[in-house]
């Protein structure tokens, strides 16, 4: 074992570095033989010292002084958990210039500024970690940042929020609507009070953007990603999907197309025979597809304390064998281009429409007209209920150009006949 002790100080101790502290306590011995490597948490950076914590710490492990961690020349490795932006890219900046490594499970800063900072930590021949960002205690960075690295990733598709998961499986499986089932989420703890990056699929695009990078090579500009949350997804569409073999899901797609990269975050309705239909509840599964490994499919829990922590230890274990082996920097990601994204509009789709319409002669061979006029070709149409005096229509349609349906659906709604608001959902292709 290497007899230097090396130093690790924490910025932050909410629910995942509460759990950092409470897994150190049960697998720090492991970590140290695993590693050969002693190590000691000796600062945390907290708002408020005197108050009250699950875990017994020595009061003077506490600071709240920022400076006494990131200035403190014999702390070798930082564990960023305060989250957000500013001052956290400051921080970790700062920790770079002066020689330290840098584990963060930040994925805003590292989908908004991953390659500044990881350009940042070549500069300064250290390196961040970042496995905590993206599917909590699920490996997932070091999978595409090592081990898939010499397959070209053609798609990832991934279910990363277990937030709308969790809200998605009540509402299928207790027929809850969806503020109940965002009630349950929040006194179960898996919706934070404010759940809207989650609900609105921001937190979900963060992580894709972070996977994305590391597997096509770019760096992604977050205001390019097309962005669309669960609010729109009905008790009604959730039952239609499951009677044509769907379930609705929250999905993140990243593709590599002939004519460039797609990225996306929307309700997706994925066939029951996919294996992301089956992850329920507050798990992720994230699928990659490889041109030599083929399908790999990871899966497991998506956020929670110690699923996280678990992540953010192991990649302090990878900085302690960086400075155990003297190893520099170990692997570091090269720099990436910028990517500059298909936009929607251009995709291909196979789409599902729910709309209300009169109940009379004619209003078919209306709709049979317009999506025949825009080159729309219908895979399924379902008319079996009327709801208010009117009929309500499900079609689902053949892949087709978004903006060739887009036509379609705005002739469609200026039909007479037609219900204004239908709901409109992407197949998962
Ligand atoms: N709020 C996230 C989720 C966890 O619900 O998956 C942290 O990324």
């Amino acid at each position: 074992m290497g007899k230097d002790l090396i130093k690790v100080g924490m910025l932050g101790m909410g629910t995942v570095g509460s759990g950092v502290v409470e897994l150190l306590k049960r697998n720090s011995d492991q970590i140290k033989e695993k590693t050969e490597t002693a190590f000691a948490l000796t600062k945390i950076l907290v708002r408020d010292p005197s108050r009250p914590r699950n875990i017994e710490l020595a009061q003077e492990i506490f600071t709240t002084n920022p400076d006494d961690i990131i200035e403190d020349p014999s702390i070798s490795i930082i564990i960023e958990l305060i989250g957000g932006i500013e001052p956290a890219r400051d921080y970790i900046r700062r920790a770079l210039q002066s020689g330290k490594y840098v584990i963060t499970a930040n994925k805003d800063l590292m989908a908004a500024h991953g390659e500044e900072l990881l350009s940042t930590a070549r500069e300064n021949k250290r390196n961040i970690f970042y496995e905590g960002s993206v599917g909590g205690g699920i490996p997932i960075i070091r999978p595409l940042r090592h081990s898939l690295v010499a397959d070209q990733v053609k798609r990832i598709v991934g279910i990363v929020n277990g937030t709308t998961n969790y809200i998605l499986t009540r509402m299928a499986q207790d027929n809850l609507n969806f503020e109940d089932a965002l009630c349950q989420a929040q006194k179960l703890g898996f919706a934070e009070a404010d759940p809207s990056s989650d609900i609105e699929g921001r937190d979900a695009a963060y992580k894709l953007i972070i996977m994305s990078g590391l597997a096509f090579g770019f760096y992604i500009d977050p205001g390019q990603v097309y962005i669309e949350g669960i609010g729109k997804v009905t008790r009604e569409d959730i039952d239609y999907a499951r009677e044509i073999g769907y379930v609705i899901k929250l999905v993140a797609i990243g593709e590599q197309l002939p004519d460039g990269l797609a990225l996306r975050v929307h309700p997706t309705l994925v066939s029951h025979e996919h294996p992301l239909a089956s992850v329920s509840n507050e798990f992720n599964a994230i699928f990659v597809e490889g041109d030599a490994v083929g399908e790999v499919m990871f899966y497991g829990r998506g956020a929670g304390s110690l699923p996280t922590a678990s992540a953010v230890l192991a990649d302090m274990a990878e900085a302690l064998r960086c400075i155990r082996r003297q190893a520099v920097n170990g692997v570091i990601e090269g720099a990436k281009k910028q990517a500059s994204l298909i936009p929607i509009d251009k995709l291909k789709s196979c789409f599902y429409l729910r709309f209300l319409a009169d109940d009379r002669p004619g209003v078919f061979a209306a709709l049979a007209n317009v999506f025949g006029d825009e080159q729309v070709s219908l895979d399924m149409v379902i008319q079996k209920r009327r709801v208010n005096n009117t009929a309500e229509i499900v079609l689902v349609t053949h892949m087709v150009v978004e903006e060739a349906f887009n036509r379609a659906l705005e002739k469609v709604i200026s039909l007479p006949a037609i219900r204004p608001n239908p709901s409109k959902f992407r197949l998962l292709g």
